[in-house]
């Protein structure tokens, strides 16, 4: 009902009590307490007689209601103000049995994961924090796809809504110029009998605002899609209903790799000297292309092809 009626009055116009009521379906008098208590949260409502309500200010919310007016045919959302881990969530609801397309959404992760164990910066107001539980069915050796797919839904979304200089590092990490600004970390559960997936999680965290307070040990490569919240309330919202729209497309034609081809103009470091670590070895190569299963396809030190399969494995520029 909050989130409802907030989502509402979000586009700054007026809105009669009557209008507001009939939405919700509750009498005008519901309505006035709800905006009673919006107003105790900090929110400034003009009321006048004959024309309503309407909010006043610079906003910047997040809530499963807007996502699901945003986004129709998005699954169930699930939202949270502040969690442990939107993919920790989306799994435990996977494993109960939740159908592909439930998403978790958060305002703020107090544990929020990264990959090969690291945390992920997860402050309230400033970023987006997704998870979508999805039943795909692909071999296991395909799963890297997933991701592929969901960095280039990340990066046409934050285009479509005027972000600028997005590049995407081999396999998860979405770059704003030379800062990372988004990381997708996949999660999925092997089916044994016949090695496909039962379910996967894609876990997409983006910084959508700079955020004050950065940890120091980040804050060299931290970049956010823009600055400061302007004047689109609903851009937090409107960004994950962007995601999700190509990712679901995407995820359901995923034979078909029709993304590849947007993962690959903006592959980062294309045709550059990177350093190439796995595990404990590190080597000077040559960043070539992706293949069609998503590998990273690199010219070694001897001048020979290597397809390297994502992993326990990082790129790193050399000129950085
Ligand atoms: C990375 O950069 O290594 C991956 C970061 C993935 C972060 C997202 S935020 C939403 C979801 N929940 C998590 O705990 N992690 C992912």
């Amino acid at each position: 009902m909050r989130d409802a009626l907030l989502y509402t009055l979000s586009d700054g116009a007026w809105h009669s009590g009557q209008e507001l009521a009939d939405r919700a379906g509750l009498t005008r008098a519901a309505i006035w307490k709800a905006i009673e208590a919006l107003r105790a949260e900090g929110y400034e409502i003009e009321a006048r007689s004959r024309r309503g309500y309407r909010l006043l200010g610079v906003h910047n919310f997040l809530n499963g209601e807007a996502l699901s007016a945003l986004c129709p045919e998005v699954g169930k959302v699930e939202y949270h103000e502040e969690i442990g881990s939107t993919n920790d969530r989306a799994i435990a609801l996977a494993q109960a049995g939740a159908e592909a397309g439930t998403v978790v959404l958060a305002d703020r992760q107090v544990t929020g994961k990264g990959r090969r164990g690291r945390s992920f910066y997860s402050p309230a107001g400033t970023g987006l924090y997704l998870s979508l539980v999805l039943r795909p069915t692909l071999p296991a050796r395909e799963a890297t796809l997933l991701t592929v797919a969901a960095a280039v839904s990340v990066a046409q979304a934050a285009e479509a809504l005027g972000a600028q200089g997005i590049g995407i590092k081999w396999v998860n990490d979405i770059y704003c110029y030379d800062r990372k600004c988004a990381g997708i970390l996949t999660e999925a559960n092997l089916s044994i009998e016949d090695g496909g997936l039962e379910w996967a999680v894609i876990g997409i965290g983006v910084n959508v605002y700079q955020a004050p307070d950065v940890p120091e040990e980040i804050a060299q490569r931290y970049g956010a899609l823009f600055e400061a919240p302007g004047a689109d309330p609903l851009l937090r919202a409107r960004l994950a209903a962007g995601i999700l729209e190509h990712l679901r497309h995407y995820e359901r034609h995923l034979e078909a790799r029709r993304y590849l081809g947007a993962y690959r103009e903006r592959l980062l470091y294309r045709g550059e000297t990177v350093e190439l670590v796995q595990g404990k070895r590190h080597r000077y190569v040559r960043a070539i292309d992706i293949d069609r299963d998503g590998a990273l396809v690199i010219e070694n030190e001897k001048g020979k092809r290597e397809h390297i399969a994502s992993g326990e494995v990082s790129l790193r520029p050399t000129h950085a």
